[in-house]
């Protein structure tokens, strides 16, 4: 509370010289109306006074932001400002991480996901996540796109199932057809669904993260930085898919390409040094004609 007040009386005598902070960011207070967004339909995700600390250090700041249905929302700002974090909270993969301490509300559909009675199998089935290197299960295609549905019992094969004359192999054909399909994949690998999927290439491997996140039937995808290690053609591919995704799905992707961001999302949220968001709204307007300076600069280049 009293940082807060310091920061104010800070900012409030230093209005004649703008300071720089270390990275090269202008100081300047965030301003509520930069974050407000209003958007028409329903909102899907929402944070409320998020703060996240990593043991004494704190990564996020009283982050609150509203995440409409079926749409793209990127998350864009200079390296450590929080932005992976941000997403971790989404489906809590924070509490993996022994040092991390969340405070404040994450609301899916209305609920809160912060309480104790909250199931984090179904809530991560829910809320999937595909990271920035792909990382396939060493085994065949087709097992990777059926090993959730196995694994949370919607699917039944094998010897015990086909003994108990239970077993849904047609439908594990099904879904792994369509799977694949919606990660515009089919075609490029539905003569070889049984070799190992190690054996794809980069772009190929994260199209089929991406197929095993449906696989479940999520709601929201959270994606971090998922084509920073891939050509532009790969690139291309996977922004394409996840517009066309982003008809059925919610989509949260961090990404530090600033034309990719601009290209695919429908809002975007940035993030600066000291875990704040600083603003958030429509993807035009904040790329066109930003309200903090600090995103400016971060916009045009001049720091982070
Ligand atoms: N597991 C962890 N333990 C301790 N500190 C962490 C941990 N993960 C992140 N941090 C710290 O929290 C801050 C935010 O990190 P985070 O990874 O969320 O940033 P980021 O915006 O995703 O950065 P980048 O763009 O480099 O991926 C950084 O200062 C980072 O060092
Ligand atoms: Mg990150």
């Amino acid at each position: 509370m009293s940082e807060t007040t310091e920061t104010a009386e800070r900012t409030e005598t230093a209005t004649d010289q703008p300071l720089e902070t270390t990275s090269g960011e202008t100081e300047e207070q965030v301003r509520e109306e930069w974050r407000e967004y209003v958007f028409d339909g329903r909102t899907k995700l929402a944070a409320e006074d998020l703060d996240v600390y990593y043991g004494d250090d704190y990564a996020l700041k009283k982050v609150s932001i509203e995440i409409p249905e079926e749409s793209v929302t990127a998350l864009i700002g200079p390296s450590g400002c929080g932005k992976s974090t941000f997403l971790r909270c989404l489906n809590r993969m924070n509490d993996r991480i022994r040092s991390a301490e969340v405070d404040g509300s994450v609301r899916i559909d209305g609920q809160e996901i912060y309480q104790e009675s909250v199931n984090l199998v179904e809530l991560r089935k829910r809320v999937g996540m595909v990271f920035q290197s792909p990382n396939p299960f060493p085994k065949s295609i087709r097992e990777n796109i059926a090993y959730g549905p196995e694994k949370h019992g919607d699917l039944q094969t094998g010897l015990l199932a086909r003994l108990l004359d239970r077993s849904d192999e047609d439908e594990r054909e099904q879904l792994v057809e369509r799977c694949l399909r919606d990660a515009a994949l089919w075609d490029e690998v539905q003569d070889r669904l049984d070799d190992n999927a190690l054996g794809l290439s980069g772009g190929q491997q994260q199209r089929l993260c991406i197929a095993r996140c449906l696989s479940v039937d999520p709601e929201v995808i959270l994606m971090d930085e998922p084509a920073s290690a891939l050509d532009p053609i790969a690139t291309s591919k996977i922004e394409d898919l996840i517009e066309e995704l982003a008809e059925d799905y919610t989509v949260v992707i961090v990404t530090h390409n600033m034309q990719q961001a601009a290209r695919i999302s429908d809002q975007t949220a940035v993030f600066l040094t000291g875990g704040e968001l600083v603003e958030y709204g429509d993807t035009d307007q904040v790329f066109e004609d930003p309200r903090s300076e600090r995103v400016e600069d971060y916009i045009t280049g001049k720091f982070g």
